[in-house]
């Protein structure tokens, strides 16, 4: 049997000053749902939803995280990495949303947050990573305004505590996801399908963004920023219809926060979108523009892959389209390269072409961090005990690649947070694909560096190496 070597893969060149780092989130990882005096989240209660999550799986445990949480900074220290983007769970700090707070959940992200210093690696904190406290979701959650007001005094409070320590913070992460797969399509909590609802909740996320810059600014926390997911959108054909479908897709996904963020107006297509929508929904309240678009230090971008949209009939309910409202497009993946077990296509120049298109047409962005970029395979762990993620080790490379060239060209990208650090709980898909440079063995919770997190280790290496630069 003739065995092939695989070609050594090349290190990509960033600038000097470039961050590297690994992301998670809490609900994905931490587990010990019900310890310390947690409340209750909206992932909690979907999760007991018959038929919402495969194969009924709840984040109750998920990596442990919670109790292991000091093995898993010895996995970032090693790594290398400059810094650490997790997630805080709201209803940790506020188990019912507002009302008490509770100190063993503050107390925990303290201690997080120190260790990580002390290893050298440096905190960048999400506020809101979807686990909002049921008892808000029962007031009404995202559709009311209240939650926003909720949400800013929720991060003020952190950002009193940790803001001399917390060098990055995110206030949402993808509210397109929050709204429209939350209370649009109901695939992601609370899980409800309420059409146009969903556009009530994007406002009133945003606004609670607003309220919360506000908030962490009066709290004198350091660099501001929000994660969004804006998606790279192809038309299925270049038909005129197609090329239609592809700009209302935009608005639902792009437009509805950049342009409110960045370019201080409400999404530009709208009313070609949603051929309804009243002139004035009663949701935007005068000031809520200026509010919303406050200037940022960064955006947090997450890309994964890029969507194929085709034109399709209005308010038909087609549970296989992606789309989350009744604009007329249905999504799909192309076909033509190879797919993750997410199903998903891996398409690295789709990222040049995302990140070069949002600073052509937002003239304010701010510098960009890729705060999400990871596939999940068919992991195996293999006879010597190793996990030989070659497929994960190929994308993670071509991205990275591609990032580097991106920058060559001009677009301001600061930093790289691989997702993710560990397996962990992927949403509604439950424990089956596997995202983690580490990798978790869910019946002892034991991690096992992959191939890739050794790559990405080298390449910290040698970034320091070629710069000089000591973490
Ligand atoms: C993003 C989420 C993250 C993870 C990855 C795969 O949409 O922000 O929590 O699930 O996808």
């Amino acid at each position: 049997m003739t065995t092939t070597t695989p070609r050594p893969r090349t290190f990509p060149r960033f600038p000097a000053g470039f961050r590297f780092g690994a992301a998670t989130a809490a609900y994905q990882i931490e587990g010990a749902h019900a310890e310390d005096g947690r409340g209750p989240s909206i992932w909690d209660t979907y999760c007991r939803t018959p038929g919402k999550v495969a194969e009924g799986a709840t984040g109750d445990v998920a990596c442990d995280h919670y109790h292991r949480w000091p093995e898993d900074i010895g996995l970032l220290r090693d790594l290398g990495v400059d810094s650490y983007r997790f997630s805080i769970a709201w209803p940790r700090v506020r188990p019912l949303g507002d009302g008490p707070l509770n100190p063993a959940g503050l107390d925990f992200y303290e201690r997080l947050v120190d260790a990580l210093l002390e290893a050298g690696v440096s905190p960048s904190a999400t506020l809101y990573h979807w686990d909002l406290p049921q008892a808000l979701e029962d007031r009404g959650g995202w559709r009311v305004r209240e939650t926003a007001e909720r949400f800013a005094e929720y991060a003020g409070t952190v950002a009193e505590r940790l803001g001399d320590r917390v060098e990055r913070w995110m206030t949402l992460n993808e509210p397109y996801c929050s709204a429209f797969l939350g209370y649009g399509l109901g695939r992601h909590a609370p899980g409800v399908r309420e059409g146009r609802g969903a556009l009530a909740a994007a406002h009133h996320l945003l606004v609670g963004h607003g309220l919360a810059v506000r908030a962490l600014r009066a709290a004198g926390a350091r660099e501001i920023g929000i994660t969004l997911n804006p998606d790279l959108l192809l038309p299925a054909t270049d038909s005129p219809a197609d090329i239609a479908a592809v700009r209302r897709a935009r608005t639902v996904h792009n437009d509805v926060w950049l342009d409110p963020l960045f370019a201080g107006r409400y999404p530009l297509h709208e009313r070609e979108t949603w051929e309804t929508l009243a002139e004035d929904p009663p949701y935007r309240l005068d000031g809520d523009l200026e509010l919303i678009g406050a200037p940022l230090d960064f955006v947090g971008i997450n890309y994964y892959r890029p969507v194929t949209v085709r034109d399709a009939p209005r308010n038909e309910p087609d549970p296989a389209a992606r789309t989350a409202v009744d604009i007329g497009a249905a999504e799909s993946w192309r076909t033509d390269v190879r797919h993750t077990t997410m199903g998903w296509p891996v398409v690295p120049g789709a990222l040049t072409d995302l990140l070069t298109g949002l600073s052509r047409d937002y003239p304010g962005l701010p510098p960009i961090f890729i705060t999400e970029n990871g596939s999940s395979e068919a992991d195996e762990v293999s006879a010597d005990g190793a996990v030989h993620d070659e497929e994960r080790v190929a994308y993670l490379h071509d991205h990275l690649h591609t990032l580097a060239d991106t920058i060559a060209a001009g677009v301001d990208v600061r930093g790289y947070f691989v997702w993710s650090l560990l397996d962990n709980f992927e949403w509604a898909f439950g424990y089956d694909r596997r995202f983690g440079v580490v990798r978790v063995d869910y019946d002892t919770l034991e991690r096992t560096p992959k191939d890739s997190y050794h790559w990405y280790r080298k390449l910290i290496a040698e970034h320091r190496a070629a710069h000089g630069s000591a973490r």
